[in-house]
């Protein structure tokens, strides 16, 4: 059942290749520029969209509001769905509700989903569960086709997510006439890669190199997490996996916000995981490592593959395979994954099976 892994969560990370194959396939025409979603919905037909969901799903939908506001120049606003339903939200007519969902039966993004109908809302759903409660109240649905994930710690629902807001933030910027059919062409090549940049992430030698990094950072107490931009999602997702799986207690912020306060936190026994590949701010993540070692913490950076100028920079480097800027968020999610699962074996943990944890909440 396993299929030759020791656990459900080990062998969905390693499907994840596949997954992305299902979830990008038919979609993207690249001789066009064009995305076609076979979904129902009027993209100059709203002013504004409000993205809710829970836990890992929050995470694709934070990476989510960031690519549809830059290829797409709409408004987004993204709640927890616990805090959306009670909030008195700003919805109407001209509204988009994307609701984002592995289980589609988790009870607070239901209910949130309700309350934006209630409004007269239109609806997505990003979702996996064929069939699932949301999907059948919802206007439309954009399925991921993840393929059913049984691990506790969502792994392929969330890449194959941030995949499919890739290809809506390029559907709503080319139909609402924000992106040009090169910037287009150029976005849809690389989200085509990303089936294989995460089969070389998996490779061997890659997946040695963070299993070794895990083993020698188990035995800390706390982690801290930072990422930039588009990025800074795969810190909060990272920091989740870890905590939801080892029980070790870690907390994620944009990189620029740690000199704000959690700076405080740092001496040499705080590892400090850094998100660190190509973009245009890396040169500030960088000073914000800088920041780190000053105070003695112990640094884990993930670089694009051939950055050796910064890894003088990290007491432990994970390089990952070089991908576009606004596809990286898959690509460095993948590295984060393996990390927390390695430092979860290490401590004894079942990974499958969480204490305190069900795999669709469906309680308020
Ligand atoms: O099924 P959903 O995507 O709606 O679930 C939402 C969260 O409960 C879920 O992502 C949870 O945070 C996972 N255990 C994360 O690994």
């Amino acid at each position: 059942e396993k299929g030759g892994y020791d656990s459900y969560m080990m062998k969905e990370i390693y499907e994840q290749p596949n997954a992305l194959t299902n979830t990008l396939i038919g979609r993207l025409h690249d001789d066009t520029g064009q995305v076609n979603l076979d979904i129902d919905l009027d993209p100059a037909s709203f002013k504004r969209i409000s993205i809710i969901a829970c836990g890992t799903a929050y995470y694709a939908g934070m990476v989510g509001e960031y690519l549809i506001e830059q290829l797409a120049r709409i408004p987004v606003d993204i709640d927890v769905a616990s805090e959306y339903r009670y909030r008195d939200p700003l919805v109407s007519e001209h509204t988009l509700a994307i609701v984002m969902s592995q289980s589609g039966e988790t009870i607070d993004t239901l209910e949130a989903l309700r309350e934006a109908k209630k409004h007269g809302a239109k609806t997505l759903g990003i979702i996996n569960a064929k069939g699932s409660s949301m999907t059948r109240e919802v206007d439309d649905t954009l399925y991921i086709h993840a393929g059913p994930e049984i691990g506790v710690a969502s792994t392929k629902a969330y890449t194959s997510m941030v995949s499919a807001m890739l290809m809506l933030a390029l559907w709503l910027g080319r139909a609402r006439g924000t992106l040009s059919e090169d910037q287009s062409r150029e976005l849809l090549h690389a989200a085509r890669e990303l089936p294989r940049l995460v089969e070389a992430s998996l490779t061997p030698e890659r997946v040695e190199n963070i299993k070794a990094i895990a083993g020698k950072y188990a035995d800390a107490r706390d982690f801290l997490f930072l990422g930039r931009g588009v990025n800074s999602p795969t810190a909060y997702e990272g920091a989740l996996k870890l905590k939801e799986i080892s029980y070790i207690h870690a907390e994620a912020y944009a990189a620029g916000e740690m000199k704000h306060g959690p700076i405080a936190l740092i001496d040499e026994h705080m590892p400090v995981v850094v998100v660190a590949t190509e973009s245009k701010l890396l040169e500030k993540t960088i000073s914000n490592v800088q920041e780190v070692r000053a105070r003695r913490g112990k640094v884990i950076l993930v670089l694009s593959e051939g950055d050796t100028e910064n890894a003088r920079y990290g007491d432990d480097v994970i390089y990952v395979p070089r991908a576009h800027e606004l596809v990286s968020p898959v690509v460095n999610a993948v590295a984060l994954q393996l990390l927390a699962i390695f430092i979860a074996e290490k401590l004894g943990k079942d990974v499958d099976k969480p204490r305190n944890l069900a795999k669709a909440v469906t309680v308020e």
